[in-house]
C-alpha cells in the first residue's frame, strides 16, 4: 500500500491521450474562456469589500501582489500544461510528479475549489439579476428569490441559470465558448465605460491615508486585516485562469495555444484589475465602498445612473462566464478523474452524439442547482481561495520536480528564471494561505480528510494503474 499510493502517471502525447472529447478550441477560444472566469464577483464585489475592511485604497496594492503570485504561478500552468497535457489541469500534473496520492488530494481539492464557487456566484448572479427584474418594475415574490433557512422557499434565478449553463455545455463546448465570448465582450464594455467615467472624476485626496488597516493583523473576532489580508481575498478575483488548463483535451493545438490562453487572459486581466480598483479608491472614499456592487454604486454618487445600469448588465454577464467556465472545469477534472478510475466510471462516458460528458454535466449541475437554491451560501470566497492556492503550490511544485526527475520531456513553453520563478509562486501562495482565517483553514482540512477517506475506500483499489501493474 505504501508504494502503491504514490505510483505515478507517465507522460502520454495528447494525440494519445483518445478521449472522446472533441478538439475545436482556438487559441483565442480559450484566453476569453480564461477572461470568462477571472473578471466577477472578484473585482464587481469583493474589492469593495476588502478595500472598506482590509486594504483601504491600497487595495490595488492588495492586487498586485495577488497578481505576482497568479503570475508565477500562471508560467508553471503554461509550462505543465504544454509538456503533461490532458484536462486534469493540477490533477493530472501531480499525478506525473508526485504520484497518485497527491494527485487524488489535489483533484478533490479542485471539486471544492470549482464547484464552490458555481454556487457561490449563483447566488451573487441571483441577487443581480432580481435587482434587474425589479428595475424593469417585474420583481420576482421574495419566497422565490431565498433559501428556506431565509425564510424563501427556493432561489429560483440562482437553480434556474445553473440549470440554464447545464443545457448549454451539453449542446457542446464550441456552442459554450461562443456564449462565453459574447457575454466576455459584454463585460469588457462595460468595464471600459466604468474606466473612462471614472478616469475623468478621480479625487486624489481620497486615496489619504492609503494604508488606514496596515500591512496585516488579526482582529480579536479572529478575521484578519490590512493590504496582505486584502490580497488574500482579492485573490478571488483571479481565481479562474486555471480552468483553462482543462481545456487540454479540447483544445486544436494544447501545447502551445493553452499557455498563451493562460498567460495572455491572466495579463489582460491583472491590468484591468489595478486600473478598476485604483480608478474606484480614488472615485469614492474607500469607507463607502462596503456595498454589493460597488463599482454601480460608485457611479451611482457621480451621478451617473444609466451607466450604473449599465454595470448591472456587465455584471450580469460576467457572473455567468464565470460560472460557466468553473463549471466546465470542474466537469473536465471529474471525467480525469474517474476516466483513470479514481472515481466511478459512471463519470467518463462521453456522449457520441455532442462529444460532452453529459452524464457528469448533469450530475454536477443538479447538485450545485439544489445546493444554490436551497442552502444560504454565506461568503465562501475564502474556501475557494485556499484551495486555489494549494493547488497552485503544488504546481509550481511540479515544475521543479519534473526538470529535474523528466530532464528530457518536451517543454514547448518553459517557465522563465526556474527555479526561482516557481519557488517565488511556491513562497507567494503559501504566504497568502497563510493570512487565511483560522476557519478557513479548518473546512479546508475537514474537506481534505474526506477525500482521503474516499481515496483509500474505493480509488487506492479501482485506479487504472493499480490494474495496470
Ligand atoms: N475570478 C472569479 C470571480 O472573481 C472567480 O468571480
Amino acid at each position: 500500500m505504501s508504494i502503491e499510493i504514490f505510483r505515478s502517471k507517465h507522460i502520454t502525447s495528447d494525440d494519445d491521450a483518445g478521449s472522446g472529447l472533441k478538439r475545436c478550441l482556438s487559441k483565442w477560444d480559450l484566453a476569453f474562456l480564461g477572461i470568462g472566469a477571472i473578471i466577477g464577483t472578484g473585482i464587481f464585489v469583493l474589492t469593495g469589500v476588502a478595500a472598506a475592511t482590509q486594504s483601504g485604497p491600497a487595495v490595488m496594492l492588495s492586487f498586485v501582489i495577488a497578481g505576482f503570485a497568479c503570475a508565477f504561478a500562471a508560467l508553471s500552468y503554461a509550462e505543465l500544461s504544454a509538456s503533461v497535457g490532458g484536462c486534469g489541469s493540477a490533477y493530472g500534473y501531480s499525478y506525473v510528479a508526485f504520484g497518485e496520492i497527491f494527485a487524488f488530494i489535489i483533484g478533490w481539492d479542485l471539486l471544492l475549489e470549482y464547484s464552490l464557487a458555481v454556487a457561490t456566484v449563483a447566488n451573487g448572479w441571483s441577487g443581480y439579476f432580481n435587482n434587474a427584474l425589479t428595475g424593469i418594475g417585474i420583481p420576482l415574490p421574495e419566497m422565490l428569490t431565498k433559501a428556506p433557512k431565509l425564510g424563501g422557499l427556493i432561489n429560483l434565478p440562482a437553480t434556474g441559470i445553473i440549470l440554464i449553463l447545464m443545457l448549454l455545455l451539453i449542446m457542446g463546448v464550441k456552442h459554450s465558448a461562443k456564449v462565453n465570448n459574447a457575454m466576455v465582450f459584454v463585460k469588457l464594455l462595460t468595464i471600459t465605460v466604468f474606466i473612462a467615467i471614472a478616469a475623468f472624476n478621480v479625487h486624489p485626496e481620497n486615496w489619504h491615508p492609503f494604508m488606514p488597516f496596515g500591512w496585516f493583523q488579526t482582529l480579536p473576532d479572529g478575521k484578519t486585516t490590512g493590504v496582505l489580508a486584502g490580497a488574500s481575498l482579492v485573490f478571488f478575483a483571479y481565481v479562474g485562469f486555471d480552468a483553462v488548463s482543462t481545456a487540454g483535451d479540447e483544445a486544436n493545438n494544447p501545447q502551445r495555444d493553452l499557455p498563451f490562453g493562460i498567460v495572455t487572459s491572466l495579463g489582460f486581466c491583472t491590468v484591468i484589475y489595478i486600473l478598476v480598483s485604483g480608478l474606484l479608491t480614488g472615485v469614492v472614499n474607500y469607507t463607502e465602498l462596503n456595498v454589493s456592487s460597488p463599482v454601480a454604486h460608485a457611479l451611482n454618487l457621480l451621478g451617473y445612473n444609466w451607466a450604473s445600469a449599465l454595470i448591472s448588465t456587465g455584471v450580469i454577464a460576467g457572473l455567468t462566464t464565470v460560472m460557466l467556465v468553473l463549471y466546465y472545469a470542474l466537469t473536465r477534472i471529474i471525467f480525469a478523474m474517474s476516466r483513470d478510475g479514481l472515481l466511478s466510471p459512471f463519470f467518463s462516458e462521453v456522449n457520441p452524439k455532442t462529444q460532452t460528458p453529459v452524464r457528469v454535466i448533469v450530475l454536477c449541475g443538479i447538485i450545485m442547482a439544489i445546493t444554490a437554491g436551497f442552502i444560504p451560501l454565506g461568503d465562501l470566497a475564502e474556501l475557494v481561495n485556499i484551495g486555489t492556492l494549494a493547488a497552485f503550490v503544488l504546481v509550481c511544485l511540479g515544475v521543479l520536480v519534473l526538470r529535474i526527475t523528466k530532464p528530457d520531456i518536451k517543454r514547448p513553453f518553459r517557465s522563465p528564471f526556474s527555479p526561482l520563478f516557481p519557488v517565488l509562486g511556491m513562497l507567494s501562495c503559501s504566504a497568502l494561505m497563510a493570512f487565511l482565517p483560522a476557519l478557513t483553514w479548518l473546512r479546508f482540512v475537514i474537506w481534505l480528510v474526506i477525500g482521503l477517506i474516499v481515496y483509500f475506500s474505493y480509488s487506492v483499489q479501482h485506479s487504472k494503474l493499480a490494474k495496470a501493474d
